[in-house]
């Protein structure tokens, strides 16, 4: 397998030429051919520092936090914080200063503490990170950012908490690992579609062996966003998706591992990916060129394939597919779906459904199931989530939750390990398309402790007290 890995790499690779080398995420191609073969032996002689899976760092009574890329996402972040009772909101940062005005409103209306700011620089950021009063660093910038953020914000002394996806290359991953065990901060990567409703009950039904022992998880970012992506043919979402592979793999299968106990009982052990042509993009691009000539260089560039569809093989003979599609005029699908030996789960077309035979149970079925299996966290907090909102709630779940934990010193949902391992689904997958789907090893960044560590505890169990601020 090794060999012809390598073989692949010293031909296909290259001969995929210069596209690749705009889009996979490394300055050139040699530098994914030498990043797979370092991770290759990375994989095998890395040890674990210190398991950070079921770490519970000293309790935070109120947490502070400073805020990195106050845009769409990290506004709304900063709006639901003020919800949780012992938090504070410390420091903001963007580059710009007006994206700061918001926010600096929103606590001057709630009678909060006026927050530091930083803002006017590419790299005030640091500053933030260095600031005394802070517990948590809660990161919402551009893909590229976050991995050097949330290593700058460990080293530092602070916990971290950044937006999906958590790093962007191999390297990246095994940084995040590397810095977490080190400094003995956590790393969360925010996958808030972990809590979105029906994802965490079936996660805990799968837990409770409702579903028997699964065998096969499907989980998908389907969202048809054609047109933000062409709003204008600059900025970072522009370039990020210049890239052909599985670009935003953590909401589809943030549940899904959950479920599977991944990192936690089960671990991945190989990948391959697919992607099909681009029968969609050009034509858009040539299409607003035609009348616009900001778009002329982009209707002439070769664009990924629309649908990538990955698929994942476990140590324990489990497999995982995950799909990405923005582009195709579809209703919006996270798939997720659990397939085991007593029960089925499938949420997409929404209401999700449930089945523990041939056909899906009925209607009063299915509220008892939901009555039964809905976590206790959930219950405890779903009314306010909803008032709140954030994707339905979830996002507030989430929210919650962090600092729940945090403040009761608890080990938190989503570790440092869920976040390379989710995260590192798209270089993997870039990799296997230049290499005509050849399969390629998923690093194992827990180093072996996937055997031992315990699934996610989804109770209240010692924590549940922090407040909701209606
Ligand atoms: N979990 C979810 O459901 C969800 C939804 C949307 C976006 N996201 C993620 O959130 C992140 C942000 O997305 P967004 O939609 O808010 O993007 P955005 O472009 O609206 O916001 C990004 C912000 O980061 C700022 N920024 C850029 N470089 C910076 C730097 N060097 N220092 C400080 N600030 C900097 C920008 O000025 C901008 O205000 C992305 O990673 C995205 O994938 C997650």
């Amino acid at each position: 397998m090794e060999i012809k890995r390598r073989n692949f790499l010293k031909t296909s690779v290259i001969g995929a030429g210069a596209l690749l080398i705009k889009t996979t995420g490394y300055a050139k191609v040699e530098e994914l051919n030498e990043s797979v073969n370092n991770i290759e032996q990375t994989n095998k002689t890395k040890k674990q520092l210190y398991n950070m899976c079921g770490y519970a760092a000293p309790a935070i009574p109120t947490v502070r936090i400073g805020f990195i890329g106050i845009g769409s996402r990290g506004s709304a972040a900063v709006e639901r914080i003020l919800h949780i009772n012992n938090t504070e909101v410390a420091a903001l940062c963007d580059v710009y200063e007006e994206k700061i005005n918001d926010c600096r409103e929103m606590l001057m209306k709630k009678k909060q503490k006026k927050a530091k700011e930083y803002y006017g620089s590419k790299d005030t950021w640091k500053k933030l990170c260095e600031q005394k009063d802070i517990d948590l660093v809660y990161i919402a910038t551009p893909w590229a950012l976050h991995t050097p953020m949330a290593v700058y914000a460990m080293e530092c002394g602070k916990h971290v908490a950044v937006e999906v996806p958590a790093a962007c290359t191999l390297e990246e991953c095994w940084q995040l690992v590397e810095t977490s065990e080190r400094t003995k901060k956590h790393c969360c990567q925010l996958e808030n579609c972990c809590y979105d409703f029906f994802e965490i009950m079936t996660t805990n039904m799968a837990h409770k062996g409702v579903l028997g022992e699964l065998m096969h998880g499907e989980g998908a970012y389907i969202h048809e966003i054609l047109n933000n992506i062409f709003d204008r043919p600059t900025g970072w979402r522009w370039q990020e998706n210049r890239k052909n592979g599985n670009l935003y793999p953590t909401h589809g299968l943030g549940p899904i591992c959950w479920a599977m106990n991944i990192n936690r009982g089960d671990q991945m052990d190989y990948l391959t990916s697919m992607a099909t042509d681009d029968f969609m993009m050009q034509e858009k691009a040539r299409q607003l060129a035609a009348s616009n000539p900001a778009f002329e260089e982009a209707a002439k560039i070769k664009f990924r394939g629309n649908l990538n569809t990955s698929l994942v093989r476990t140590h324990k003979g489990k497999t995982i597919l995950i799909q990405h599609d923005i582009s195709s005029p579809r209703p919006y699908s996270r798939l997720h779906l659990l397939s085991g030996t007593k029960g089925f789960v499938q949420k997409y077309p929404e209401p999700g459904k449930i089945a523990l035979g041939h056909g899906f149970v009925d209607e009063a079925t299915m509220k008892q199931l939901e009555e039964k299996f809905t976590p206790e966290l959930v219950k405890h907090i779903s009314e306010a989530a909803k008032k709140v909102g954030g994707h339905g709630g979830m996002d507030f779940i989430m929210d919650w939750r962090l600092m729940d934990c945090l403040r009761n010193g608890l080990p938190l949902d989503m570790d440092v390990y869920d976040a390379a391992n989710w995260s590192c689904i798209t270089p993997l997958s870039i990799w296997s398309i230049a290499n005509r789907s050849n399969s390629i090893d998923v690093p194992d960044f827990t180093c072996g402790a996937w055997k031992t560590n315990t699934p996610v505890d989804l109770t209240l169990r010692n924590g549940g007290n922090t407040e909701f601020i209606g």
